[in-house]
């Protein structure tokens, strides 16, 4: 779900600018990734994301490196001459030995350069190359995995490429080569062999055996330090793969990963503590006026409503506007992404609302207001257009026809008002039809916990199992906007390398939920003083286990719903503050020093990097906001059923901050439940 973001921040507010003094006037950057022009996982946003920064560092000499794929060039490259003569007669001297490498501008923010090639096209070279490779490092990469020969290819190719560069060049360059993944990182493991004159750098954005072994039944953070590694490969056969891994993991002058946690697993399945962690960013996008992003809410918002409402048509025995909408999105992963132990947490929520004292509404008198709701709509569309009928009548001189007065249309949309009104199956969880209907996770898990939508649940769930897209007859919407029109991500996961679904909805302004166990929760738990009084609620998936952290993200939830709108407005508000700490204009200079870190240790004699000295960025935090939302249970009505005075009040909100502050009683204090 990439979403096409804009940058124009204005500044980093309350953040340290950082410089690193470092002379890259002779040096060239190449970043080599699968994902460069080509969507296919969650890399593609990193690099796509980060372009801009890296162009504006790098100008001229900056490429980045990638496959062919003639879908995506059509769409997203603009073919053209090199520029740089040492670049331009490299891929010349390929094209005339059998390759085809292809170079132009990529499409997108910053307009970087970009290498492609077409690895296809050199399929000849594979049986070749699988044994140089057998002979160099003993890894033999079997005929039938097609990622894996793709490995061999792009690895020989970019290899072949650097090395081109280097002896191209008429001064020795300083190349700086920065490798994404381990399906690029053969390319470094043969710039080491060869001796080429490249700074490296790997980065692994989660490992391989990591996400194999956490999509297994295994208690993977408790037994990490002890898990025989080439064991757990081989029988899941990815011996090679993890080997080509292992192998760039330990030849790079510098190795990164993209957080703390994963810079753990790395250490006990790598078996290399990163040099340093490059946390992914985002382009943020400032709005000129500051309360843009609450407007986009609201909007978004009533679009999800009116999805809702033909959803749940004759079953409308909820008001809208007091219906808070939680949402997860991401790899169909049920377990790794924490999709179990939402909607686990969904059903103990929705016990305590239907057990809460708070104030409810009795739900048949809801329904049958709602009902007439829809009936009254109905009447009053039908008079208009009867109205209509009869001016047009008299407009002719004439007394109107009554028989005619009402036609075959206007008996439609009576009758269908009637039937809608008066249905009498659930409305249902899922939006598709599913093909695995009885085995699909989530809706056996739904069994299981028995939300069905009914009307005494005060909890309803809906699956979308599908992209979402603005062309979508259903729910025309894209990621986006949905997000926008949101209360709150739910993003409980289990293994989560960095996590942008809760760094996204961050930088739109709305709270999100996400565990200790992602590179994302790491980060802001280490950042912030106080992450839930922004909005980051971080459970605790590492050091509880499944129940406890289930009761946790229950008692999020609830002290979620119990929020009064002005609440709401507020905690978005600080939610949308945290937006440049995670931006690329401020996490770019992790990317930064790994770069400088990486020419010191290739160039002695021209870079130099003092390797203890402490980022601009280690120790800061930011710091607890001046003041605390309202406690909910000393606040006016709380959610959803607050009172229409306060909806009416939100002409209020600029200064919601300042009358907070003569509230100072602390929202976090934890719910007692039920359940303990
Ligand atoms: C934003 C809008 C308000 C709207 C509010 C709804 O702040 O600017 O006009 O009333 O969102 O907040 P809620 O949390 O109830 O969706």
């Amino acid at each position: 779900m990439p979403l096409a973001r804009s940058l124009s921040v204005t500044s980093l507010s309350g953040l340290e600018e950082w410089d690193e003094e470092f002379d890259l006037e002779d040096a060239v950057l190449f970043e080599i990734a699968w994902e460069v022009a080509n969507k296919v996982g969650g890399i593609y946003t990193v690099i796509q994301t980060k372009a801009r920064l890296t162009s504006e560092e790098w100008g001229e000499n900056y490429f980045l490196v990638g496959p062919y794929v003639e879908s995506n060039v059509r769409t997203q490259v603009e073919l053209i001459e090199p520029t740089n003569p040492a670049l331009k007669r490299t891929i010349d001297k390929m094209n005339s030995s059998g390759c085809k490498v292809y170079f132009g501008r990529w499409l997108i923010e910053g307009s970087p350069y970009v290498v492609l090639i077409d690895v296809g096209f050199t399929a000849w070279s594979l049986d070749t190359w699988k044994s140089e490779l057998w002979e160099l490092c003993d890894i033999g990469v079997p005929w039938f995995d097609r990622e894996a020969n793709d490995a061999v290819l792009f690895g020989f190719l970019t290899a072949w490429l650097l090395g081109e560069y280097a002896a191209q060049s008429e001064e020795p360059p300083h190349i700086v080569a920065h490798f994404h993944e381990w399906l690029a990182g053969l390319g470094l493991v043969l710039c080491r062999h060869r001796q080429l004159p490249v700074a490296t750098i790997f980065t692994t954005h989660a490992t391989l055996l990591g996400r194999y072994l956490c999509a297994g039944n295994v208690d993977f953070y408790n037994k990490l330090a002890n898990f025989n590694v080439d064991k757990e490969a081989g029988d899941r056969q990815i011996y090679h793969r993890y080997c080509l891994e292992r192998a760039a993991a330990h030849c790079a002058h510098v190795f990164t990963t993209v957080s703390q946690i994963t810079a753990i697993e790395a250490e006990h399945l790598l078996k290399r503590k990163p040099d340093i962690v490059t946390p992914n960013g985002l382009n943020v996008k400032k709005f000129s006026a500051v309360h843009e992003f609450q407007n986009l809410h609201a909007q978004s918002k009533n679009r999800i409503q009116e999805f809702v409402r033909g959803h749940f048509y004759g079953h409308l025995d909820f008001n809208l506007d007091k219906c808070l909408f939680l949402f997860i999105a991401g790899r169909y992963e049920f377990s790794n992404k924490g999709a179990d132990i939402f909607l686990e947490a969904l059903a103990r929520l929705n016990y305590l609302l239907r057990v809460s004292v708070l104030r409810w509404f009795d739900v048949t008198t809801l329904k049958g207001q709602a009902v007439r709701k829809q009936l009254w709509d109905t009447a009053q569309t039908v008079k208009e257009r009867f109205g209509k009928k009869l001016y047009e009548s008299l407009l002719v001189g004439q007394l109107p026809d009554v028989s005619k007065m009402l036609d075959k249309e206007d008996f439609t949309i009576m009758k269908r008002a009637i039937f809608a009104t008066q249905r009498q199956c659930q409305p249902p969880i899922c939006t598709h039809n599913m093909l695995e209907d009885s085995s699909d996770p989530i809706l056996n898990c739904v069994r299981r916990i028995g939300l069905f939508n009914s009307s005494a649940d005060r909890v309803k769930i809906i699956f979308h199992p599908e992209f979402l897209s603005s062309t979508s007859p259903l729910l025309p919407m894209d990621y986006e906007e949905f997000v926008r029109g949101c209360h709150l991500g739910v993003f409980p996961s289990y293994y989560e390398p960095w996590g942008y679904t809760p760094a996204e909805c961050t930088v739109m302004g709305i709270p999100s939920i996400s565990t200790n166990l992602s590179g994302f929760g790491c980060f802001m738990e280490e950042h912030i003083a106080d992450p839930s009084a922004y909005g980051i609620y971080i459970l605790d998936r590492r050091f509880r286990g499944v129940d406890e952290s289930c009761n946790q993200l229950t008692s999020f939830l609830f002290q979620f719903c119990k929020q009064s709108r002005r609440q709401r407005i507020i905690q978005r508000n600080r939610t949308e503050r945290l937006s440049d700490l995670l931006d690329w204009r401020y996490l770019g200079r992790y990317y930064i020093s790994a770069r400088h870190m990486a020419l010191a240790k290739a160039f002695p004699d021209t870079y130099y990097y003092e390797l203890n000295e402490p980022t601009s960025t280690s120790g800061f935090r930011y710091p607890r906001p001046a003041s605390v939302p309202p406690s909910p249970s000393l606040s006016r009505h709380s959610s959803p059923h607050h009172s229409e005075a306060e909806d009416n009040d939100e002409e209020e909100r600029y200064d919601e901050d300042l009358e907070a502050e003569k509230d100072r009683v602390n929202i976090r204090q934890p719910y007692a439940l039920p359940f303990k």
